[in-house]
């Protein structure tokens, strides 16, 4: 919050006035979930003004986050026993729909709901699964369960590495409808996310997508942070129910939270920026 910065103090008032300015000059990240390398970019750019001598090693601690660029998506065949899953589906189909949430309707044609307490337990179940899968140990973040309508579409776009890992799992659906991924790519610095022709992503050479179809009780693994990826409309215009189940690497908790950076590197100046960035470029409901 901006009330939080002193601007008496003229140490505060200059980290103030280099924060505006960053912000000033910072690029576009057109693209949903784009928040946190907006917040990493900007950061990068400060340090460089006030503080040269730190930014390889803040840039250097986010190593982590980043994906191997050998990785290829994961396809999990049975994800529960089919026991296991039933119960899934009826719980997931008790829940009253005036708890699912709206606002994301317009963009990708969905209802959705975060942190269903049955999803939370099969998440964590899931982790070692997940950890074996991404080769590395990874913890639970968040998860949400998205109701995909006759409108369903998903833009291009990466996740925030908070959610690094995603383990994508079917739970209904009226017909196959392929998710599509690029390779894994550097973390753009700004830009737009590619354009995609509607059916023509799998063409794209440099990026190198590839679809996947999921069925009922299948799931897919990849690393949404670092690739890109995206869904046409459901081709029926039927319906497709998912549940998105997000990881990031064991040990990240500060770093996947720009809101902790400043006391994590103890640098208070990005507490300042920070709170300018929250004031000048609000985060999109998520
Ligand atoms: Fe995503």
């Amino acid at each position: 919050m901006l009330q939080t910065i002193d601007l008496n103090d003229p140490r505060s008032r200059h980290h103030y006035m280099v924060a505006m300015r960053v912000l000033h000059e910072l690029p576009a990240f057109d693209w949903y979930d784009s928040h946190f390398l907006a917040k990493f970019e900007a950061a990068r750019r400060m340090l460089e003004i006030v503080n040269p001598h730190r930014v390889d090693a803040f840039v250097g601690a986010f190593a982590s986050l980043r994906t191997d660029p050998g990785f290829e998506v994961r396809h999990v065949r049975e994800i529960c026993d089919p026991a296991r899953f039933g119960d899934l589906l009826a719980q997931v189909g008790a829940v009253p729909k005036q708890r699912l949430k709206s606002y994301e309707n317009a963009e990708f044609g969905r209802s959705i709901l975060h942190d269903l307490p049955v999803l939370d337990a099969l998440q964590r179940e899931l982790t070692p699964l997940v950890s074996q899968l991404a080769g590395e140990t990874v913890v639970p973040c968040y998860n949400f369960l998205s109701l995909y309508h006759g409108g369903g579409r998903c833009p291009p776009h990466m996740d925030a590495p908070s959610a690094k890992w995603t383990l994508d799992l079917c739970l209904a659906q009226s017909c196959e409808w392929p998710i599509l991924f690029s390779k894994v790519v550097p973390w753009p610095i700004s830009g737009k996310p590619p354009v995609l022709p509607q059916g023509a992503g799998v063409s794209m050479p440099d990026l190198a997508f590839r679809d996947h179809v999921l069925h009922p009780n299948e799931a897919l693994l990849f690393s949404g942070s670092s690739q890109w990826h995206y869904r046409d409309a459901i081709p029926d215009g039927g319906f497709c129910h998912l549940a998105f189940l997000h990881y990031h690497p064991a040990g990240c908790a500060d770093l996947v939270a720009p809101a902790r950076w400043a006391e994590r590197f103890d640098l208070p100046e990005l507490a300042v920026l920070d709170a300018v960035f929250d004031a000048v470029r609000p985060a999109a409901r998520s």
